[in-house]
């Protein structure tokens, strides 16, 4: 979709920070794009950026089997910016020298000082903390280049070439602990790319649906609805170019939270008056569960049945040309070496067949970022419940309770898991853990309620902090928030006489139960 002017290009080298780069240049308001570390002069010429950041990556500059750049990018008259290993990298192939370092390896927060003079530092103070991680260092600078910034272990913990507009850190500006990171990356996309901040969301959302009314002309579009953020941006997207020309099918399987189905429904068939069918699934999906306790069948007859419901409602209306789906950049970026994206297959239980008949996908959240995605929702005038709801997995709570899945069992974890959301609200809590839930355990437990025995169900409470989800922390939720939510379920939810608090984190275990 050519729709933003200024675009930057962020190469991968296989750092563990390159996504935070690119969502950093986000932030400053610059468009970027991640692309593999072999991409091509040409390539880069023709797509016209007007700046290229290096990211670091692990292996050695000096290396020969470590990844490289088309040195004829230096030739491009393009502003280039390495990062840790992008700068050694930069050092190397322009004729400078990087060594190893036996001593004096530089891990976390050190201390630099830098030329305020300098391009890449403008404004900055003269000393700052920032966060190093190398065990190489570049020993001379290429010819053209000055010093610019050093540390204790590190004679060039930055550098440039203002003549030809390279510029190279040491260390990872993009990264919290480096106290000014964001005012050297402005530096060096507003005064060395020329950059004007042109990315932004309000127009992103007018340009998308100037774009998709102009793509979509007169035809028809099908989407899969949700409830979750990012389908639900994307159809709304699509549903201001169209209008009706849109059709949404929400397949509800009643493993949805308590009465998420109705919310959906009401939010985009009364707010935004949208033509949405809503599928009501529950039975079909509870005969196809019947019995079934292995959390990955449980997936797979869910993912199934999904299509295949879908598949049914969209036979009913007739020919469609194009297919709406929520797939968002992290879904489509590839990695820098050599890798294709990791796509979280098995997760994406609402994942549609490409091959189901239509002209065309659409995908208008192919360039963003999560929390872009969100501010666009906010743009769109989508209630704040759904923009920053917590993730919710396809398979819903069927694989939030231990075992077979049965109506009686869904019924006491839908309430036991609406008093924890509502106490989790009620507290302040709701935006600052990641992802919370009830898990209905499977196990029995003895209790005594008056003054009889009682032989009943036991809820788990998780609550996790974390970033990327990829790692997580069982999160340190006040007691009385514990013990408030615990009584309550006791009180409220039949069949339950005992609550526990889940304190692993991840690894060693996973955030869902199953
Ligand atoms: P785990 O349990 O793997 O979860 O630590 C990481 C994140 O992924 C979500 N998750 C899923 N999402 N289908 C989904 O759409 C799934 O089958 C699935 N399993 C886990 C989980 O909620 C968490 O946000």
């Amino acid at each position: 979709m050519e729709i933003k002017n200024e675009a930057i290009l962020v190469m991968d080298f296989g750092g563990q920070y390159t996504q935070l780069i690119a969502r950093r240049v986000r932030e400053c308001n610059v468009y970027c794009e991640i692309k593999p570390y072999n991409i091509t002069a040409e390539e880069i010429a023709e797509r016209g950026y007007r700046g290229i950041i290096f990211t670091g990556g692990p292996n050695s500059a000096y290396d020969d089997k470590g990844p490289k750049c088309d040195p004829k990018l230096f030739e491009l008259g393009i502003p280039v910016l390495g990062i840790c290993y992008g700068a050694q990298l930069m050092a190397v192939t322009l004729g400078g020298k990087v060594i190893g370092i036996e001593d004096n390896r530089e891990y976390g927060k050190t201390e630099i000082e830098v030329n305020p003079s300098s391009l890449m530092f403008h404004s900055a103070k003269a000393k700052n903390i920032c966060w190093m991680s190398h065990t190489d260092r570049i020993e001379e600078v290429p010819h053209g280049f000055k010093i610019t910034a050093i540390s204790k272990d590190c004679p060039v913990a930055a550098m440039e070439d203002i003549k030809r507009n390279f510029f190279a850190v040491q260390f990872h500006p993009e990264v919290q602990h480096t106290v000014e990171g964001q005012l050297y990356l402005r530096n060096f996309l507003y005064n060395a790319c020329g950059c004007t901040a042109d990315w932004r969301m309000d127009s992103f959302v007018n340009d998308t649906i100037e774009y998709l009314r102009e793509k979509i002309g007169d035809k028809k579009v099908l989407c899969a609805l949700s409830g979750g953020v990012d389908s639900s941006v994307a159809a709304l997207l699509v549903h201001k170019a169209v209008g009706k020309q849109l059709t949404c099918i929400f397949v509800d399987h009643g493993l949805l939270r308590k009465d998420e189905g109705d919310q959906v429904e009401s939010v985009f068939k009364e707010q935004f008056d949208m033509n949405l069918i809503r599928v009501n699934a529950q039975e079909r999906f509870l005969t196809k569960l019947a019995g079934v306790s292995e959390p990955e069948r449980k997936r797979k007859i869910i993912g199934e049945e999904f299509i295949r419901v879908f598949e049914e409602e969209s036979k009913k209306l007739g020919k469609i040309e194009y297919l709406c789906q929520g797939t968002i950049y992290p879904d489509v970026v590839e990695s820098g070496v050599g890798q294709s994206a990791v796509i979280k297959s098995h997760h994406n239980v609402g994942g549609l067949p490409e091959d189901v008949g239509f002209e065309g996908i659409i995908e208008p959240l192919r360039d963003l970022f999560k929390d872009e995605v969100r501010k666009a929702g906010i743009e769109l005038g989508i209630p704040e419940f759904l923009v920053f709801r917590q993730p919710f997995p396809g398979p819903g709570l069927a694989i939030r309770i231990m075992g077979d899945i049965t109506e009686e069992k869904l019924e006491i974890l839908k309430d036991a898991d609406a008093i924890m959301r509502e106490e989790f609200a009620n507290n302040g809590l709701d935006r600052e853990v990641g992802q919370y839930f009830a898990v209905m355990t499977g196990i029995k437990s003895v209790g005594v309620m008056g003054d009889g025995r009682t032989y009943d169900n036991t809820i788990a409470m998780r609550a996790v902090t974390t970033s990327d989800f990829m790692t997580a922390d069982w999160a340190r939720i006040p007691y009385d928030v514990l013990e408030k939510i615990s009584n309550r379920i006791i009180n409220e939810v039949k069949n339950v006489n005992r609550v526990v608090y889940d304190i692993t984190s991840k690894p060693p275990a996973t955030i869902e139960w199953e």
